[in-house]
């Protein structure tokens, strides 16, 4: 087996209930489907890195319990490779948790956190890296993840050029403790949520306005739901996808996450970041027009 991607960040349990219209307060409706689903956005792209053929694991925190016994379960079924750190069962709702509303497309999330401890650099510690071509953090402890960085850059340094392990980081949630991970990373992808946090209208703008906060020679990508994606490297030159959205929107929960997983496919494959970009936007396309993570690569 060739080398891995490694993804780490957040597994919850996704309790998702489809709806055709969002419930009315104080009313008694029924819902079109109800299911489980293994959710986070790092645990979501190892799900997709997996259906693009990319020997994948995923690093997080997990309790022990029922619901973390699903979630192990599906990992395996998928043949994703899980280094998690168990911490002590809390009750009946062992692993962080979420529960999901769809509403035709759109899509309602209330976390339920039971705020199990993130990984730290001292678990990270134990990786082998040698096992890995690419590893990928979705922003969360972010000072801990700076610290897990500097141990694969050190590490980068023992390596030649072509054999140096990829970074990538993900900036989704506006807290400003996760800024600093602007300035790690390859690869940073920041989110629209934080892009309009920061006042910005539109993909281009976000690169050009936060380009100056990623390290020197990174790519900084920005996707934009409907309105696809676009990237910017050391040359300035802001690369576009449009989106390609499928017949109908069914679910776009992990649209996000399915976006980043094919960009890292495609660029640790080869591909150029035009090409990866576009990639990327077809996947999560695709996604959209079905439910969950299944049937459509
Ligand atoms: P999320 O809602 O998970 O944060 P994003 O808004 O970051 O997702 O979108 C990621 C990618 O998914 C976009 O670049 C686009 O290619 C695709 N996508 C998301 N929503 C739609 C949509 N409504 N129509 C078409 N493509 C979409
Ligand atoms: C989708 C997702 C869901 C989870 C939520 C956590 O991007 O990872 O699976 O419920 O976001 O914020």
């Amino acid at each position: 087996m060739g080398k891995k991607i490694l993804c780490v960040g957040l597994v919850c349990l996704d309790i998702i209930s489809v709806v055709d219209k969002y419930p009315e307060e104080d009313t008694d409706t029924r819902c079109l489907s109800q299911r489980w689903q293994r959710g986070g956005n790092a645990s979501n792209s190892c799900t997709i890195l997996a259906q693009l053929g990319a020997p994948c694991a995923f690093m997080g925190s997990l309790a022990t319990g029922h619901m973390a016994n699903f979630i192990i379960d599906d990992f395996q079924k998928r043949g994703i490779e899980v280094s998690h750190v168990a911490w002590q069962s809390r009750g009946d709702t062992p692993c962080s948790c979420c529960t999901v509303n769809i509403v035709n497309g759109s899509r309602t999330i209330t976390l339920y956190d039971t705020n199990l401890p993130d990984v730290t650099a001292q678990d990270f510690q134990k990786v082998d890296l040698s096992q890995y071509k690419w590893i990928h953090w979705e922003g969360r402890n972010a000072a801990e993840q700076v610290k897990m960085i500097q141990i694969v850059e050190e590490y980068n340094q023992t390596l030649q050029a072509d054999q140096k392990i990829t970074i990538s980081v993900e900036i989704e949630k506006t807290r400003e403790d996760l800024h600093q991970l602007f300035a790690h990373g390859d690869i940073v992808f920041v989110s629209k949520d934080l892009a309009q946090h920061f006042g910005f209208d539109s993909a281009p703008e976000t690169l050009k306005g936060l380009y100056s906060r990623v390290r020197n020679g990174a790519y900084l990508i920005c996707a934009w739901a409907e309105k696809g994606a676009d990237a910017m490297g050391p040359d300035g030159v802001v690369i576009h996808s449009d989106a390609f959205p499928p017949d109908t929107i069914v679910d776009t929960l992990g649209a996000g996450d399915t976006f980043n997983a094919s960009v890292i496919y495609a660029l640790s494959t080869g591909k150029t970041m035009q090409e990866a970009l576009t990639f990327g936007c077809q996947i999560a396309g695709r996604k959209c027009g079905v439910q969950g993570f299944d049937g459509f690569i």
